[in-house]
């Protein structure tokens, strides 16, 4: 038996607010009643201002952020193109994975975990690409295996500087409502997360934001496709109303989760994000740990990947937040098993949760045999939140 919380610092799934969790809590209810847009619409429209679109379409598909992936290509791309990707950590290496199982030809850049997407390298094949063979260019957000955080803008200005025409795919699983996402300014046109993450709700929903460059090539796009066809989501979408059941509950647990986002405003969810991150970050630095991350510009803001003492198993680390201390901290996947813990910090968190976090995993270091000073992580954290104004004071001065 455990005594007290579970404490839950993965990047995902994220601690749903007990007001998400009572909002779900409501009977089943007839998802072709005359009143069931009553839910449904205002959530595509209030799903497009997390997004930051005015003028892409968003679609809630029963699935998870790789369901999500899935829809983008099959409904966009057709078997054979050529599309240009990037390697740099267990989930873009997925999605890559995924890109060639559905018959695209990849170009693959492949950059060392740690690095994030390689501008340059795209601005350079891109600008080679005179006939337009390449039709689409994937961009991993933030990739949740290593804590990078990558420059979408960027990609968008290489893509402009020659004046390509190709699809923009981003993924934004560990990023939207967390980290800026900026789908209409970066010129995004297929942008994919789920629910389980920023919006802080359980798994359940695949959620894409479509631009309207993308819905016209979906009209034309001959990749094989069924469930996940945009065109029979949009037409029943349009009264409220979905092709095939939808999951009611997460859709109520939905509807709060962006009430309480509105209510926190979306910049000062970001910006809390920002000050968790950095007080994570300054707990890590002072236990004299490197991250995964090569660069602080590429720091991610909701997940910090952590490297261990070499003579130190991460996985041991895990095995004690775990089994002794009722915490779960992210593993290293792939090839940083072993060496590599993460600590999330994303979705419903605040400075008390982050210093529990530090503090657990100080203990579970130190068991492990890092030499680490305990304490020292919490107390730089402390020092960095004691200089930030507290959040009452903050959201009053706005
Ligand atoms: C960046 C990123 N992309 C894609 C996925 C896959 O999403 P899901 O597990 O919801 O299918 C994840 C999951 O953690 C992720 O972090």
């Amino acid at each position: 038996m455990r005594t007290g919380h579970s404490h839950l610092f993965i990047p995902g799934p994220t601690n749903v607010p007990e007001s998400v969790r009572q909002a779900m809590n409501v009977p089943m209810q007839d998802m072709r009643a005359p009143d069931f847009g009553d839910l449904t619409l205002g959530l595509f429209t209030d799903l497009k201002t997390v997004f930051r679109t005015r003028t892409g379409r968003v679609m809630l598909f029963p699935g998870s952020g790789t369901g999500a992936w899935e829809a983008a290509i099959t409904n966009t791309l057709n078997p054979g193109d050529r599309v240009l990707m990037a390697r740099f950590g267990q989930f873009s290496t997925l999605w890559v994975e995924m890109a060639q199982r559905l018959g695209l030809i990849v170009d693959v850049v492949d950059v060392a975990w740690g690095g994030g997407v390689p501008v340059q390298e795209f601005a350079r094949r891109l600008g080679a690409d005179r006939s337009g063979e390449i039709k689409a260019v994937f961009v991993t957000h933030n990739e949740t295996a290593t804590g990078v955080t990558s420059d979408i803008a960027a990609v968008r200005q290489a893509l402009d500087a020659c004046f390509h025409d190709a699809l923009l795919f981003v993924d934004g699983v560990s990023s939207v409502a967390s980290i800026d996402f900026r789908m209409d300014d970066w010129g995004i046109d297929l942008a994919v997360t789920g629910s389980q993450k920023g919006l802080m709700l359980p798994a359940g929903l695949g959620i894409l934001a479509v631009s309207q460059k993308a819905l016209d090539a979906s009209k034309h796009a001959t990749m094989r496709r069924a469930y996940f066809e945009f065109a029979d989501m949009l037409k029943l979408n349009a009264d409220g109303y979905f092709p095939y059941t939808p999951p009611t509950q997460l859709l109520h647990g939905l509807r709060k989760s962006l009430d309480r986002i509105a209510a926190e405003g979306l910049d000062n969810v970001i910006a809390r994000h920002t000050r968790l991150a950095t007080g994570v970050r300054r707990g890590v630095a002072a236990w004299g740990l490197d991250l995964v991350a090569e660069h602080p510009s590429l720091y991610s803001d909701t997940v910090t990947a952590v490297r261990v003492p070499t003579d130190v198993d991460a996985r041991e680390v895990l095995r004690i937040a775990y089994q002794d201390y009722n915490a779960s901290f992210g593993s290293g996947l792939a090839q940083l098993a072993g060496k590599v813990f993460r600590i999330g910090h994303l979705g419903d968190m605040n400075e008390g949760m982050c210093l529990t976090a530090l503090s657990i995993a100080e203990m579970a270091l130190m068991r492990a045999g890092a030499a680490i000073q305990l304490g020292s992580g919490v107390g730089a954290a402390q020092g960095w939140f004691l200089d930030q104004a507290p959040a009452q004071a903050r959201l009053a001065a706005e």
